[in-house]
């Protein structure tokens, strides 16, 4: 991980209606919005907006993590009960190993808001270096799932030797276990990313 280069964040808004211009993406600009609230380091998006087909989500998954070295890929949409939702599956194809602390935690705080929260089946996952992280795909599940799990993202990239993110903590405040230090935990890329 070179230090000086900006940390790289792929924003993948998925849905049929978005991509085919039937109304304006608003997950990927309100994703965006949370994030340069949140990043204190230098930071870059890389966005794609996208239909809920699985083979394509797979494939822009890999892309976002292989190719464009995105630390942490953050996705809205797809996540219900209906049969186009299919962006859990595909996360859960690429990566080689699944964090469901993540979706559990989201839900918890979503259900405070509406019981449809349970409908949502997000998760997260690590794929090589990056950190996979589904939201829902209406926005103001945006920052109220990005608020209850950002804390643990940073240290969750150190891990997987991703860049190293500073937050603004007064908006939210990242926790490192005590004695994490910079560099450290830097692991090589799994031979076994599917
Ligand atoms: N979570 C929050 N915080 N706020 C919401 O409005 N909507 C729910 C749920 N989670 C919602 C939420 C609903 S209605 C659905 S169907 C699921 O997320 C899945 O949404 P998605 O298919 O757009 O991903």
């Amino acid at each position: 991980m070179n230090m000086d280069q900006p940390a790289r964040i792929g924003i993948l808004t998925i849905s049929d209606r978005a991509s085919s211009g039937a109304y304006e993406d608003q997950g990927g600009p309100a994703i965006r919005d949370w994030l340069a609230k949140a990043i204190q380091t230098s930071w870059e998006a890389v966005a794609r907006v996208i239909p809920d087909d699985e083979a394509l989500i797979e494939a822009t998954l890999r892309e976002l993590s292989d190719r464009e070295a995105c630390c942490l890929i953050v996705t809205t949409g797809g996540t219900g009960p209906a049969p186009r939702d299919v962006t859990p599956e595909a996360t859960a194809k690429v990566c080689a190993k699944m964090l469901p602390g993540f979706g559990e935690l989201m839900r918890a705080v979503s259900l405070a808001s509406v019981p449809t929260a349970i409908l949502s089946r997000q998760t997260a996952g690590i794929r090589g270096r990056s950190l996979i992280l589904n939201l829902p795909g209406k926005p103001a599940a945006i920052a109220e799932c990005l608020h209850a799990v950002f804390p643990a993202v940073p240290y969750c990239i150190d891990l997987i030797g991703g860049a190293y993110l500073e937050t603004y903590p007064d908006f939210c405040a990242a926790f490192r276990p005590a004695g994490a230090r910079r560099g450290e935990n830097v692991q090589v890329q799994s031979p076994r990313t599917p």
